[in-house]
């Protein structure tokens, strides 16, 4: 009888594993408040390797709900430097990304601006504003908007980047325009996770698939993207 249980119980220990797999879980990101960049920072290069961006104060301020843009962020920091703001929802995104999927439909369709984590900064210190996220939707995710609606960006300029699963950067560099009418919004650049060494890659059931060296090397790496990009600034 024993024996039956035990077998039983491996069984289910067994479904279970088998089951959940890697399924839908996220590594969430924390908002921050303003990070600032020290010289002895590695990661922090600077803006006046490119002539567009010569002397100005920069604040990478991004959003990321599976970690893509957490890596793309880093790349342009260590291109420009600058200080980062994490910007992230008061109430984070569930870890089931097919569940945060249909959520983030909807609040995309009904305009929906959460509530942010941590205040946003005081941005009068800064020049340009580097603006990433996910595209969610066909536009920004959430809290980005909210950003947007609460950030004092007239005069400011802001670079937006983003980093989506094939469909492109959609409506996001419009709808940034249409959101700081009096920013100047310039053409952003916008990078297939596919192309993103370490980048999750989750279907719409939440399913993480594997990508091959290989076939990542058929997308942009954003450091060759931002590297052109950056490049090719004029202010
Ligand atoms: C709610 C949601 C909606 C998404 N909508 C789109 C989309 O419209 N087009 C697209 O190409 N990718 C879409 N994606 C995929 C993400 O843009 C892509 O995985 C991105 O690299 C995630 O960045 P992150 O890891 O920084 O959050 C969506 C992902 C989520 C979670």
């Amino acid at each position: 009888m024993k024996k039956i249980w035990l077998s039983l119980g491996i069984l289910i220990l067994a479904i279970m594993i088998i089951g959940c797999g890697n399924k839908g879980n996220i590594q969430k990101v924390e908002s921050s408040a303003v990070t600032t960049t020290t010289t002895a920072s590695p990661s922090a290069g600077s803006t006046d390797k490119y002539s567009g961006l010569a002397g100005k104060k920069v604040l990478i301020a991004y959003f990321s709900y599976s970690g893509n843009n957490i890596i793309t962020a880093q790349t342009l920091r260590a291109k420009v430097g600058g200080d980062v703001y994490v910007i992230g929802p008061a109430v984070a995104y569930g870890n089931d990304y097919a569940a945060v999927s249909a959520q983030g439909r909807q609040e995309v369709r009904n305009g929906f601006k959460p509530a942010l984590k941590n205040p946003v900064p005081d941005l009068s210190k800064y020049d340009v504003i580097f603006l990433g996220s996910p595209i969610w939707w066909g536009s920004m995710a959430p809290p980005v908007a909210t950003f947007l609606s609460e950030a004092k960006l007239d005069g400011k300029i802001i670079a937006p980047f983003c980093s989506h699963a094939g469909f492109g950067a959609a409506n996001y560099f419009d709808d940034i325009a249409k959101a700081a009418p009096n920013a100047k919004v310039i053409p952003g650049v916008s990078l297939d996770r596919r192309g993103i060494e370490g980048a999750d890659i989750i279907n719409g059931k939440g399913e993480k698939l594997t990508i091959t060296a290989e076939e990542r090397s058929k997308y942009p790496s954003p450091d060759q993207e931002f590297e052109k990009w950056l490049q090719n600034i004029k202010l």
